[in-house]
Parts: C-alpha cells; sequence; structure tokens
C-alpha cells in the first residue's frame, strides 16, 4: 500500500524514503461522510523540526492527537529517537495517564495492528505542590522549579502584568540590578521581597504593591534555587511531560505557566544553537550524533501561552522558536481550540496544520488564511465534509503543499482526557 509522509519534501523522501524517521498517526481517509472509509497509512516525518499546530472544538480530539504524537516520538527507531527529546507541557493536567496502557480501546488497537502498551515518561510536577499528587496517588518522577535568578525584570513586568515604565516596574527594574550586583543569580524571592523593603527611595503603597505580587508568585510553588536544568528535562531519548495543571485556582496562576514555559523555551532554544556550532564543525569531520537531542515542544491550550491579544513571558521565547528555530533543530506543537485566538505571527509560521472539526467561522478563517494557496477549495469544505468520528481531521502540509483527510489511530497508553484536571479524577 503507498504511504503518505506529511511534512517531507521530495529531496527528503529520497533520502529516507517513507517510513524512516516518521510518527504513524493515522490513516488517510478517502470518500467523504458516510462513504468514508480509511485507506493507506499517514505518517509524519519527525526527522525535521516543524512548526505545527492541532486544532479543533472542544472534545475533538486536539489533546488525543498530541499524546499519539507524543507516543511515536516516544517509540521511535532507536537511531532517530536517541537524537530527538520531546517536551509535553501538560496545562490540563492529563497526560500523567501515559503510564499505563490503554486497555479499555484493546479491541480498537487490534483492528489497527497495535497493542495497548504504556509509555515510558517522565513526569515532573512542581515542587510546590508535590503533596496534592501524593494525596491523590499520582506517580511523579521528579519536581521541577524555576530559579528566580533566572528571570529578567521583563519577565516580571509581564508576569506581574506592570509596566516598567511606572514606578512599580522601575523599583522591580531597580531591585533586581541591585541583587544581581550583590548575589549573582543565586537569590530567592524572598532576597527580592527583602531588597523591596529597603528601598525607601520609594513611595510605601509602591513597594507594598510589588512585595505584594511577590508574595502572590511565592504561593505559586515554583520557585527554587536549586531548579533542574534544561539538559535534564530534555534528556536524549525522553518523554518528559511537566505538569502545570496546578495553577488554576491561584490568582495570577497563568503567569506562573508562562513563566516557566518561557524560560524553558528561551533556555532550549540558547542550548540548540550552540549545539549547532560544534554539529556544524562534526559534520566536516564525519560524526552524525547530535550534540545535544533536537527538541520537540507540546504545548496543549497553547492560546493560553501566545495569545493573539495581549503578551505573556511565554510570548517571544515561542515567537522565537517558531521563527528561527528550524536552523538550530527545535519543533513546536501548539494545540488549541481557538487558532483565532492564537498569535498570528506563530500562526504564520506553520507549516503543518492538522484540524479536527471547527465550528467558529473566524477560527477557520485564521487557518484558511496562511494555507491558501494550494487547497481546492475553501477550508470549509474540507471541515464540513469530515466523517463525523472521533480523531477525523484534516492535515495540511506546507511541504508538499497537499491536503488529506485523516482518521488519527487510537492511543496506545491511555487517555485521561476531558477531565479537567490531574487532581481531580483518578483511575478507578
Ligand atoms: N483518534 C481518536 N480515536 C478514538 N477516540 C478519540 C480519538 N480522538 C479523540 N477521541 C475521543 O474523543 C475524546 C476527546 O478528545 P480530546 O483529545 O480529549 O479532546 P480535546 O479536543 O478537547 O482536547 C477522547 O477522550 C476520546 O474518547
Ligand atoms: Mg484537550
Amino acid at each position: 500500500m503507498p504511504e503518505i509522509t506529511v511534512g517531507r519534501d521530495d529531496s527528503d523522501l529520497e533520502e529516507y524514503g517513507e517510513e524512516f524517521a516518521t510518527a504513524f498517526i493515522g490513516k488517510h481517509i478517502v470518500g467523504e461522510q458516510q462513504e468514508a472509509h480509511t485507506a493507506n497509512p499517514l505518517h509524519l516525518d519527525i526527522a525535521r523540526p516543524h512548526v505545527m499546530g492541532i486544532f479543533g472544538k472542544r472534545g475533538t480530539g486536539k489533546s488525543y492527537t498530541m499524546g499519539v504524537l507524543a507516543e511515536e516520538l516516544k517509540q521511535s527507531e532507536e537511531k532517530v529517537k536517541d537524537n530527538l527529546s520531546t517536551l509535553m507541557i501538560d496545562s490540563m493536567g492529563i497526560f500523567w495517564s501515559m503510564k499505563n496502557p490503554n486497555e479499555d480501546d484493546a479491541v480498537i488497537l487490534d483492528h489497527w495492528d497495535l497493542n495497548p502498551q504504556q509509555i515510558d515518561i517522565d513526569l515532573y510536577v512542581p515542587e510546590g505542590h508535590v503533596d496534592t499528587f501524593r494525596e491523590k496517588d499520582i506517580q511523579f518522577d521528579r519536581t521541577f522549579a524555576i530559579k528566580p535568578g533566572d528571570l529578567n525584570p521583563g519577565d516580571w513586568a509581564l508576569a506581574f502584568d506592570l509596566d516598567i515604565t511606572e514606578p512599580m516596574g522601575v523599583l522591580l527594574e531597580r531591585i533586581i540590578n541591585d541583587i544581581r550586583d550583590d548575589k549573582g543569580k543565586t537569590y530567592t524571592i524572598e532576597n527580592l521581597i527583602d531588597y523591596a523593603y529597603s528601598h525607601d527611595d520609594f513611595e510605601d503603597n509602591v513597594r507594598r504593591a510589588l512585595i505584594n505580587r511577590f508574595e502572590r508568585a511565592l504561593d505559586w510553588g515554583i520557585f527554587s534555587v536549586d531548579a533542574p536544568d534544561v539538559e535534564e528535562l530534555t534528556g536524549r531519548g525522553n518523554l518528559t511531560v511537566l505538569d502545570v495543571s496546578m495553577f488554576e485556582d491561584l490568582s495570577g496562576g497563568w503567569s506562573a505557566r508562562t513563566l516557566i514555559v518561557g524560560l524553558l523555551s528561551r533556555k532550549i532554544l540558547r542550548k540548540r544553537m550552540e549545539s549547532k556550532r560544534v554539529e556544524e564543525i562534526e559534520e566536516m569531520e564525519g560524526i552524525r550524533t547530535t550534540e545535544s537531542p533536537i527538541v520537540w515542544m507540546l504545548i496543549d491550550e497553547a492560546h493560553q501561552f501566545a495569545p493573539e491579544e495581549g503578551e505573556t513571558a511565554a510570548t517571544n521565547p515561542l515567537l522565537q522558536w517558531a521563527k528561527i528555530g528550524r536552523e538550530p533543530g527545535v519543533s513546536m506543537v501548539l494545540a488549541t481550540q481557538q487558532p483565532n485566538k492564537l498569535d498570528s505571527r506563530i500562526l504564520s509560521q506553520m507549516d503543518i496544520l492538522l484540524t479536527h472539526r471547527l465550528t467558529a467561522q473566524n477560527d477557520i478563517d485564521a487557518l484558511g488564511n496562511i494555507m491558501q494557496t494550494y487547497m481546492q477549495y475553501d477550508i470549509t469544505e474540507y471541515i464540513d465534509n469530515l466523517p463525523r468520528q472521533d480523531g477525523a481531521g484534516i492535515i495540511l502540509d506546507d511541504n508538499s503543499e497537499r491536503v488529506y483527510t485523516v482518521q488519527i489511530r487510537p492511543r496506545l497508553s491511555w487517555h485521561a482526557g476531558g477531565t479537567p484536571s490531574a487532581v481531580k479524577q483518578e483511575r478507578t
């Protein structure tokens, strides 16, 4: 049966073929609606970096599809896997369940010649929230945190939603400069609070307001002077799941998530840029292993991290990934039910779009705008003709300039989706 490989251009097809270094994500659907049936296997290129979007309205399979891709990245052939590392930003707290095989769908999996299988993820939970996970009996592997010293005044300003030119912003910048002079990069939030107190050249209410923000940030439970470094979070062949679902009930909770994602993406990109230089030298000497793995970052509910309106601490780092990431080798997969609400500068960088059923016209238009050139019909028609079954979608591939209707394969590992938070439901 002829295979379909999306995201791979002709010269790579010639070099690697249709299957090597791909993710088996589903099957091509031929025919429309009631007549639709699945045909050829559909693969997704993982040899090259991509910027991919996964869309669809609530409950249409976005997180599920992201899980399929994560399984494939983790299970790819040794030679490929060793050069890859997958980092899943789990906004909903649902991917811990990948540690369990999908026994419930054993029969369906069998139709696909697949078996239920647990996936070996490394589940990281925020240091300040371990008790919640323990109480709910969710097995995690490690804790993560970020170092206050790694954050710039600009990061804090975005997280606290304040202007760097207003008095509070000026004070913020001042204390960070002071503390860096005194302590370098090793300081705590408590240190920052002390520095703010002692700045009596600022009005009392300004100091109080800033201290108040820092005190609230302490409640996020994500700061520590000994946080794991990016090398640990992006080990070769690893699938690291960062559960960032815990901040829902906390004031400024989304700020905590965007700080984490912003900081990590900045560090990973920097690391890959350094590695790339070394690799170029090694390539000349005939060495083929990458210096550090190519990182795939998968982000669920992505519009919260890089919204079309407003800026978060993750906006710029993610925009950088999307714009220049292909060269140093970082891939990004963003899932959202509202492509229209995702930063359009990032949207326009996407080379692979996978969309499940979407109904809001402005969301459909947002996709149509970036992929118009090679589509025979309006994107609305493709979406309208989708069979009404879970996991059906269309793929728009900028590399081959083609559109495919796809049925995403069933998950090998258990999908806890639909559950709003990991800690609110356990497997019984
Ligand atoms: N490819 C698929 N095969 C079988 N069932 C699927 C598939 N994709 C989604 N589903 C079903 O749809 C439900 C909702 O999918 P989910 O990915 O959680 O939705 P959302 O788009 O809101 O992230 C899943 O729990 C699962 O039961
Ligand atoms: Mg989801």
